[in-house]
């Protein structure tokens, strides 16, 4: 009895670590078309297409690589693929590929040719130059890529998911272009090669799922803080702009980005650093009320002037300025005076005014109906009026909001 029940428990704890290895085995989920599913590395090799397949210039080991492989197409749901958009390829390193379904489709018709490699448990893959890791356990690689125009970041690996999903300027419109760009602008071609090329790595503006580089418009686009030149060559080659041993990114060689893509590209990116500033502006907007001010009777200012007190911190709630109208009466003057740290300016609408100014009020200068008048900060001046007959009106404004307050009437010795 007791070893019958011995042999039960070790044959339960045995398949008790089968279950576990098979657990933990890799598995590739495939989301989005309804019912999502997840297939194990062992369930890809069983199948009846794998093949093996050979490619050149692959983009990831940068050599000629044999595979395992099944024919992508055949992995997704039998549905129509021109039902979706993208679909959208998450590895387990943080890349994330936004792949437009019209890639897939035209396999059909004779374009390049995408394959699932999958790593086998007992001969794993290399790890990849420079890196920790290898290209498994999924990989999706193209036969004929040239066909399709296929660039290296559209060759994603570390797979651990596929999702059918909205292109990624539904998703995330903050990415898009404005509507009226026209139609065959550059900043558009832009956007079309930003989600090619870039959008794997890096977020615009919030837009987009990966992290593995910095978001190309926020809070500061590099657009803003490199030159133009600066920003081609780091996108050409970034360890020839500066470079240290984790650095990631590779470069955009002329055969991948030719120059005027480049440009396009340049130009897409600028363009999103300004939407996302005039959303910034937009946001900082007010909506306040505009003030209108109609005075009707003069008030006595320090200076000894009639003065119509217009724009004020008192009348319209100003915080940074005052703007009055001051009249001087015939053959009057003001009492010399100062405004204590604030910048005055003058416009002078009716009359002949001489102001004596500056330390003992040496220094002296007529003005007439339409001159404009500038007194910095601190400088002593006394306005008189030089008609007998005839009142002098200006207009005054002052970077005080309290325009009276920092009034100090000046006695030259
Ligand atoms: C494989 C991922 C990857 C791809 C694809 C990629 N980048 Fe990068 N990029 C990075 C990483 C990571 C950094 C941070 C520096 C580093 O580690 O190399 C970076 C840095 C940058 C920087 C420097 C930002 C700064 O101020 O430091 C710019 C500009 C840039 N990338 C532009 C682009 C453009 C444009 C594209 C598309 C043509 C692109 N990148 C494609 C990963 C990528």
């Amino acid at each position: 009895m007791m070893r019958i029940f011995a042999t039960t428990t070790i044959l339960a704890l045995i398949m008790m670590v089968a279950v576990a290895a098979s657990a933990g085995e890799n598995q590739l989920a495939i989301e989005g078309f309804g019912k999502a599913r997840s297939i194990s590395a062992s369930a890809l090799l069983a199948r009846n297409d794998l093949a093996t397949i050979e490619i050149s210039n692959d983009p990831a080991y940068m050599r000629t690589m044999t595979y395992a492989a099944v024919p992508f197409l055949a992995l997704l749901p039998d549905t129509d693929l021109a039902a979706f958009d993208t679909l959208e390829i998450r590895a387990t390193d943080g890349f994330v590929s936004q792949l437009p379904t019209t890639l897939f489709e035209s396999a059909r018709s004779g374009g390049a040719t995408p394959w699932l490699a999958i790593e086998m448990p007992n001969s794993p893959w290399p790890k990849l130059p420079g890196k920790n890791i290898s290209a498994g356990p999924f990989f999706l690689v193209w036969q004929h890529p040239a066909r399709s125009r296929i660039g290296p970041e559209q060759w994603p690996y570390a797979i651990a998911s596929i999702e059918a999903v909205a292109s990624p300027i539904k998703r995330w419109p903050n990415m898009s272009v404005a509507d009226d760009v026209p139609e065959n602008a550059p900043e558009r071609h832009g956007l079309v090669s930003f989600i090619k090329n870039c959008l794997a790595c890096h977020k615009i503006d919030g837009a987009g799922k990966a992290d593995v580089g910095p978001d190309l418009a926020r809070p500061v686009a590099p657009t803003e803080y490199m030159t133009r030149k600066g920003l081609k060559q780091l996108i050409r080659d970034p360890a020839s702009v500066r470079t240290w041993p984790d650095q990631k990114m590779q470069g955009f060689p002329a055969d991948i980005l030719p120059d005027d893509e480049l440009d396009d590209l340049i130009a897409y990116i600028s363009h999103i650093a300004r939407r996302r500033e005039m959303r910034e502006v937009a946001h900082t907007i007010s909506d306040k009320e505009i003030v209108v001010v109609r005075p009707t009777s003069a008030q006595s200012s320090k200076q000894r002037l009639r003065v119509f007190e217009g724009i004020s911190g008192k009348t319209a709630g100003a915080e940074g300025i005052s703007m009055i109208r001051v009249v001087i009466p015939p053959g009057g003057q003001a009492e010399a005076h100062y405004h204590k740290g604030y910048e005055t300016a003058i416009y002078v609408l009716q009359g002949r005014v001489e102001t004596r100014y500056g330390q003992q009020l040496k220094k002296s200068v007529v003005n007439e109906a339409g001159d404009f008048i500038f007194i910095p900060p601190d400088v002593p001046h006394q306005p008189r009026n030089l008609s007998s007959t005839e009142p002098a009106i200006a207009i005054v404004t002052r970077t005080d909001p309290n325009e009276q307050e920092s009034v100090v009437t000046y006695q030259p010795k």
